[in-house]
C-alpha cells in the first residue's frame, strides 16, 4: 500500500476504534430534502447517553446539508474507494457494518428504497445495507414527495424491507418543501426518530452491570 492509503487506513482505525459501553449508531442519509435535518438529528442522537455516531452519505444527500454542521465523521463513496489499494487494506463497507450496532437511514429516499428492496448495492450506503448483520436493528425513515409516496411500488418496497426485519419509522403528513400541502411523504420528526433509536439502547440499570 502507498503512503496515502496507509494514512487513510490508520485514520480509519482511529475513527472506528470501539469504546466499551457504547452503542454505535450509523446514520445513513440519502438525497431527500429531509437530509436538511442531518445536523440536528446527529446532535440529538449524541445527547443520548452512551451513544457514538457516524454518518454514511450518498452523493446526492450532500447537496442538502453543510458537513461542517455535523460533528462526527461522514463517510462517502470516495472514502470507500480511496481506502482500498492493496489486498491487506480494509474494505470500508465491511468495517462500518462491523463497527455499527444499529443502522438508521434517515431520510430514506425513493431511489435508495427501491435499491434496497431489490438488493442493489452500488454505493457505500447500499453496500453496508446489503452486508448488514440482520440480527442488528436497521431502522428506515422514508421521505418523498406525495406523488412518489402514492405510487403503488412504494408500499410494495416498504413491506419488502419490513419482511427483511427492518423497522419502518413511518412518514407523516405535512406541508412539504415542494409546496404540496397536507399529504403524506414527509420524514418523521427528529424527536420521533431519536425516540425510536432510544428503544434499542440498554436500560440505564443494565448498562451499569459489567
Ligand atoms: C431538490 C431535490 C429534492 C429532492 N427530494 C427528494 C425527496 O424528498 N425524496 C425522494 O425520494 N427523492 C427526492 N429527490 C430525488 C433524489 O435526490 C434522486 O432520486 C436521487 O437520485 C437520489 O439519490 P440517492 O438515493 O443516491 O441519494 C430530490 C431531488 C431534488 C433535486
Amino acid at each position: 500500500a502507498n503512503m496515502q492509503s496507509d494514512d487513510l487506513v490508520s485514520s480509519l482505525k482511529t475513527d472506528l476504534s470501539k469504546s466499551c459501553g457504547t452503542v454505535r449508531v450509523l446514520v445513513g442519509v440519502t438525497g431527500s430534502v429531509a437530509a436538511l435535518k442531518l445536523p440536528v438529528l446527529v446532535s440529538e442522537l449524541l445527547q443520548l447517553s452512551g451513544v457514538d455516531v457516524r454518518v454514511i452519505t450518498t452523493e446526492h444527500a450532500k447537496h442538502f446539508y453543510n458537513p461542517s454542521d455535523v460533528s462526527v465523521k461522514i463517510y462517502t463513496d470516495k472514502d470507500e474507494w480511496e481506502l482500498w489499494t492493496d489486498r491487506s487494506d480494509p474494505v470500508l463497507h465491511i468495517e462500518l457494518r462491523r463497527w455499527a450496532d444499529l443502522l438508521i437511514i434517515a431520510p430514506l429516499d425513493a431511489n435508495t428504497l427501491g435499491k434496497i428492496a431489490s438488493g442493489i448495492c452500488d454505493n457505500l450506503l447500499t453496500c453496508v445495507v446489503r452486508a448488514w448483520d440482520t440480527s442488528r436493528p436497521l431502522l428506515f425513515c422514508p421521505a418523498m414527495n406525495t406523488a412518489m409516496w402514492m405510487h403503488p411500488i412504494t408500499a410494495q418496497q416498504v413491506s419488502r424491507l419490513k419482511e427483511f426485519g427492518y423497522v419502518e419509522i413511518p412518514c407523516i403528513s405535512k406541508k412539504l418543501v415542494c409546496g404540496d400541502e397536507g399529504s403524506k411523504g414527509a420524514m418523521a420528526e427528529v424527536s420521533t426518530i431519536v425516540s425510536a433509536v432510544r428503544q434499542y439502547l440498554p436500560k440505564p440499570d443494565e448498562s451499569q452491570k459489567t
